[in-house]
C-alpha cells in the first residue's frame, strides 16, 4: 500500500514497475555488451521467449468476498522462516551490469555487496554465484544476518571443489545449489557476435582468484610452456600491452582464464557422482537445472535435498521447453517420492508477482528472481534491487488478495483456470 500511496501523491518509483519498461530502462543504461550478456539467451532466443510465453497460458481465477483482507506471505524453507517465498537467483559476472555506474556517487564497490544491502532489507536469501564479481566472504560481510546459499559449478579439480564448499560452510551458507545445466556454456549468439564471452575476459572470476586451490592450479598452468586451451583467451588491447607490467598482467589473467575454462564445470559428471558431494558436506544440496520428472527423481535418489526447476533463463539449451511447462510434473513426482516433500523451487521467466503466484499454484514452494533484480541493480544499485523486490512482492500480495489466497499455503492449482475440479 505504501507504493500506491506514494504513487498517488506523484512520487515515481525508483525503477519502473512494469517488467518490460524495467528491462528497457536497464538496457538503455548498460553497456551494449552488458545488455546482451544479461538479457539474451542461447541460440535463436527461443527458450527465452518460451519461458515468458508459458505464463500467458495460465489464467488466475478471480475470487470475490473471500475475506482475504490480510495476507501472510511468509513461508518456511529448509527449516528457515522467510518473509516471502522468493530468493535472489545466482547471477555471475555482474561486473558487467554495474560497469556503467562506475564513478556514480556512492556506487559500487562490487555488484554483490549492493545486492546484499538490498537483501538485508528484505530478509530474502541470496544465492551467491560461483561466478560472483567479489569473493563470497565479502558478500557474506555485506549480508549480515541475511540467509545465504552458495551456488556451485562443480569443478574438475576435487581440491578446488572441496575448498569452495568449505568456504561456503564458513560463511554460513544454508545450502549448496549445484547447477547442473552448465556442463558446457550454451551457444550464446549475441555474446559471440559481440566478441564477448565474459569469463574469457576475466569477469566473474573473483570466487576463484580468492581461492588458494585455484591459484595453485593457475600457477601450474602458467608454468607450462604453451597453453593447450583451444580458447584463444582475451585479446590484449594496445593500451594493455603498452608497458611490460601490463603485459605480465595480461599473461597472468590469461593463465587464470584458461585455468577457469579448464576447470569450472566437470562435463564428465553423472548422477552417481552426487554421492561425492554429499560426502563433502552436511549442508543440503539442491540441484538447479532440473527440467524433467526423471531428473528430479534421480536427484532425490542420489541424495539431493531438493530441486530447482530452471533452464538457466534460456541461456543454455535453445529450443528447450519452457521451464514453467516442466514444473507441474516435477512437483507431482517430488511429492510422490518424499514426505514431507522435498522443496521444489522454480525460476526462468519470473518477472512479476502474478508470475510468482502462477508458479506457486503449479507446485513451486518458492521462486527465484533472476534478470529483474539485475536490471534494478543496473539502474539504481541496492535501491534498485530493493525496489524491484518490493514491486514483485506487492503484486504477489495483491494477486493473493484478488484470487482469494490468504497464505502461501492457500495457493494451488484450484486458483488456475481449467483446474477448478
Ligand atoms: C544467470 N544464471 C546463473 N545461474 C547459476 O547457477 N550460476 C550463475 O553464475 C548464473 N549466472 C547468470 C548470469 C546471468 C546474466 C543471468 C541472466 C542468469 C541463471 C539464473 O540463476 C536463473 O536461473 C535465471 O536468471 C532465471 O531466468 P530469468 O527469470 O532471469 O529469465
Amino acid at each position: 500500500s505504501g507504493i500506491y500511496t506514494a504513487g498517488a501523491y506523484g512520487h515515481r518509483p525508483v525503477v519502473p514497475t512494469s517488467p518490460d519498461r524495467l528491462e528497457a530502462a536497464a538496457r538503455a543504461v548498460m553497456t551494449r555488451r552488458a545488455a546482451a550478456y544479461v538479457a539474451d539467451g542461447a541460440g535463436d532466443q527461443r527458450t527465452v521467449a518460451a519461458n515468458r510465453e508459458a505464463f500467458t497460458r495460465h489464467r488466475i481465477l478471480p475470487r470475490q468476498l473471500t475475506g482475504t483482507h490480510a495476507r501472510d506471505l511468509t513461508t518456511t524453507l529448509l527449516g528457515r522462516d522467510l518473509a516471502a517465498p522468493l530468493l535472489y537467483a545466482p547471477v555471475g559476472a555482474l561486473e558487467l551490469a554495474v560497469r556503467h555506474r562506475r564513478g556514480a556517487r556512492g556506487t559500487p564497490r562490487g555488484a554483490e555487496p549492493e545486492l546484499a544491502r538490498a537483501a538485508a532489507r528484505t530478509g530474502l536469501p541470496v544465492v551467491i554465484s560461483s561466478q560472483a564479481s567479489v569473493p563470497m566472504e565479502d558478500v557474506a560481510d555485506a549480508l549480515g544476518g541475511t540467509p545465504r546459499w552458495f551456488q556451485l559449478y562443480w569443478p574438475r579439480s576435487a581440491e578446488l571443489t572441496r575448498s569452495l564448499v568449505r568456504r561456503a560452510e564458513a560463511i554460513g551458507a544454508d545450502a549448496i545449489v549445484l547447477t547442473t545445466d552448465t556442463s558446457t556454456l550454451g551457444w550464446r549468439t549475441r555474446d559471440l557476435d559481440l566478441g564477448h564471452l565474459p569469463f574469457a575476459r576475466g569477469e566473474g572470476l573473483a570466487q576463484y582468484l580468492s581461492d588458494p586451490e585455484f591459484r595453485k592450479l593457475s600457477a601450474a598452468r602458467a608454468a607450462r610452456p604453451a597453453p593447450s586451451s583451444s580458447v584463444p583467451g582475451p585479446r590484449p588491447t594496445l593500451r594493455a600491452l603498452s608497458t611490460l607490467a601490463s603485459l605480465r598482467r595480461h599473461r597472468a589473467t590469461r593463465a587464470h582464464v584458461d585455468t577457469f575454462l579448464d576447470t569450472f564445470s566437470d562435463p564428465t559428471l553423472t548422477w552417481a557422482d552426487l554421492a561425492r558431494l554429499r560426502e563433502l558436506t552436511d549442508l543440503p544440496v539442491l540441484v538447479k537445472g532440473v527440467q524433467t520428472p526423471d531428473d528430479a527423481t534421480a536427484a532425490l535418489d542420489h541424495g539431493a535435498s531438493g530441486v530447482i526447476v530452471s533452464n538457466h533463463g534460456g541461456r543454455q539449451l535453445d529450443n528447450a521447453i519452457a521451464s514453467l511447462d516442466a514444473l507441474p510434473a516435477i512437483a507431482t513426482a517430488v511429492r510422490a517420492r518424499t514426505t514431507p516433500h522435498a522443496p521444489v523451487l522454480f525460476d526462468s521467466g519470473i518477472r512479476t508477482g502474478a508470475d510468482a503466484f502462477v508458479a506457486l499454484a503449479l507446485g513451486a514452494d518458492a521462486v527465484l528472481l533472476g534478470r529483474p533484480w539485475v536490471y534494478g541493480l543496473a539502474l539504481a544499485g541496492a535501491e534498485g534491487v530493493h525496489a524491484v523486490t518490493r514491486h514483485v512482492l506487492a503484486e504477489l500480495d495483491i494477486t493473493m488478495a484478488l484470487a482469494g489466497a490468504a497464505t502461501v499455503g492457500d495457493i494451488g492449482r484450484h486458483n488456475l483456470a481449467g483446474r477448478e475440479a
